[in-house]
Formats: C-alpha cells, structure tokens, sequence
C-alpha cells in the first residue's frame, strides 16, 4: 500500500476489505475506487481493445480514462465512485468485459 502520510488531525475513513482481481485488499472509506487503486499500486486500470493501458488521469469524472468493472457493472468511473466494504473491482481488459472478442468486436 503507498498512501500519504497524513498531516496531524486529519484522519482516515474506517478500514474495509474489498477484492480486487479477485485478492482482498484493505481501502478506507472515503476513499474513491482510484485512490484505493493508486494506493494498491497498480496506476493502469485497464487495457484498450487496442492493448493500451490506460489509468487515473483526470480524477473528476471527464475522461472515462479510469474505466472499472464494479460489482459486476462495466465501465464504471473508478474516480467517481465511492469505497464499500466488500465491493468487488476488477481492471478491463478491453475486450472480455465487454463480452466481445477479437471476432466480434467491429470497432477493433
Ligand atoms: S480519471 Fe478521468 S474520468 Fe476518472
């Protein structure tokens, strides 16, 4: 985990657990999805079609650069999406997340 220290009397949302890839990690409440990301250590988030990764960038939501699987849901704004105990996050691959293959993607 690589979090910033915190100055004196600021102070940290109560730890939970969330599975990323399928390992559970510890996050803080409060946190965004990017930050508990950054904070595991991995900037890149997910894989275009085309096999570029891509990571947090502009953290406010305008980019769609941060793209996640939540609880099952594709193409969630990791920056926009709050920290649950239990959430499950999975990097996007590009293809697979979205059910399509090389065969069947059009726009690839
Ligand atoms: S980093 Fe730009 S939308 Fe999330």
């Amino acid at each position: 985990m690589r979090r910033a220290t915190l100055p004196a009397g600021v102070r940290r949302g109560p730890a939970v657990t969330v599975n990323v890839d399928g390992t559970p990690r510890q996050a803080h409440l409060g946190e965004t999805v990017a930050a508990a990301l950054m904070a595991d250590g991995g900037p890149a988030v997910r894989v275009t079609r085309g096999g570029e990764p891509r990571g947090i960038y502009c953290g406010m939501g305008v980019c769609f650069e941060c793209l996640v699987v939540v609880d099952g849901v594709p193409n969630t704004r990791a920056c926009m999406t709050w920290i649950r105990d239990g959430m499950d996050i999975r990097h996007m691959d590009g293809l697979a997340a979205a059910g399509l293959t090389k065969e069947n993607d059009h726009d690839a």
